[in-house]
């Protein structure tokens, strides 16, 4: 299968690429605005992501988070040899390369072409078999129903999208009754804390229960990068209403020895507060 583009948002001007600048404020922000600040800021930023991340997230490594807690070894998935996998928010497909090692069947998706091109680079720089990817907005997955044993995702689309309840049946509608849905966000806790890696991250400043999105935006007040805070209820709530039983919720603890530090996220935090959240779940 080759990359296949379905509708999401127009593609960018170049002088959209541009985000030097940006202001950061607390608004909110509709389906379609985060969609489309998520596509361009993604693509704009695919090729640092991987330079910065690509060595520590492997080429067909199936790491769940900064933690490093990795499927190999938590197997949070279950058996996955055999099983048609759908990885939502996939990057460049790491993941899916671990899952395709395992003899699973995944389909990578993801909202940035240029993230999916990174998959084309590490399949052809490995000249292993390529990873069948898809672009697309997991609001909108461009699947029949039924059509995966298994769903995951690495810190992929959730955080970014606004209604991820509406993802969450979204999800639900393409797995198989009895699929496994899990995936990692940013622990819901950071959200009260400063995004940074040393003391001052160290420091309630803003409200947990504030699900007022962070917003860049540029000059002309569009965004140009979302995120989205749900709490733990939030997030319960989301899954349970769309149908899925909650089997686990992993907080990865900060491993001894473990000094690579990935944004905000730091042995320093990481020995004191939660930095990811990884919901097991089930489809009834
Ligand atoms: C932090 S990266 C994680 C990528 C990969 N899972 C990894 O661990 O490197 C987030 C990914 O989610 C994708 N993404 C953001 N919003 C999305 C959406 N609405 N639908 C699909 N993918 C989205 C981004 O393009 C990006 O590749």
């Amino acid at each position: 299968m080759g990359i296949i583009t379905v509708a999401t948002t127009p593609p960018p001007d170049l002088h959209d690429l541009d985000d030097d600048g940006d202001d950061a404020v607390r608004r909110h922000a509709e389906a379609d605005e985060s969609s489309r600040a998520s596509r361009h800021w993604w693509d704009r930023n695919a090729d640092e992501y991987q330079d910065e991340h690509g060595e520590f997230l492997g080429d067909d490594r199936f790491t769940w988070c900064p933690e490093g807690l990795d499927e190999a070894d938590a197997r949070l998935l279950g058996e996955v040899a055999g099983r048609s996998v759908l990885e939502i928010g996939a990057g460049a497909a790491q993941c899916s390369r671990w899952l395709l090692r395992r003899d699973a069947r995944p389909v990578a998706m993801d909202i940035s072409y240029r993230q999916l091109q990174h998959s084309r680079r590490i399949d052809l720089a490995r000249g292993t078999p390529p990873v069948p990817v898809v672009q697309a907005d997991a609001a909108v997955l461009p699947f029949a129903d039924g059509s995966f044993d298994l769903a995951c995702s690495a810190y992929g689309a959730v955080p970014f999208s606004a209604d991820t309840a509406a993802l969450m049946r979204e999800v639900h509608r393409v797995l198989r009754p009895g699929g496994r849905w899990v995936f990692s966000v940013t622990h819901p806790i950071r959200w009260a804390f400063p995004d940074e890696p040393g003391v001052e991250g160290l420091t309630a400043v803003a409200s947990y229960f504030d699900r007022t999105p962070y917003v860049e935006e540029d000059d002309q007040g569009r965004a140009t990068y979302v995120e989205h805070h749900r709490t733990v209820g939030d997030r319960v709530r989301e899954l349970v209403g769309a149908g899925f039983r909650l089997l686990d919720l992993v907080e990865p603890e900060w491993p001894e020895g473990h000094e690579q530090e990935w944004g905000g996220w730091s042995p320093l935090r990481g020995r004191l507060i939660p930095g990811t959240a990884i919901f097991v779940t089930e489809r009834d």
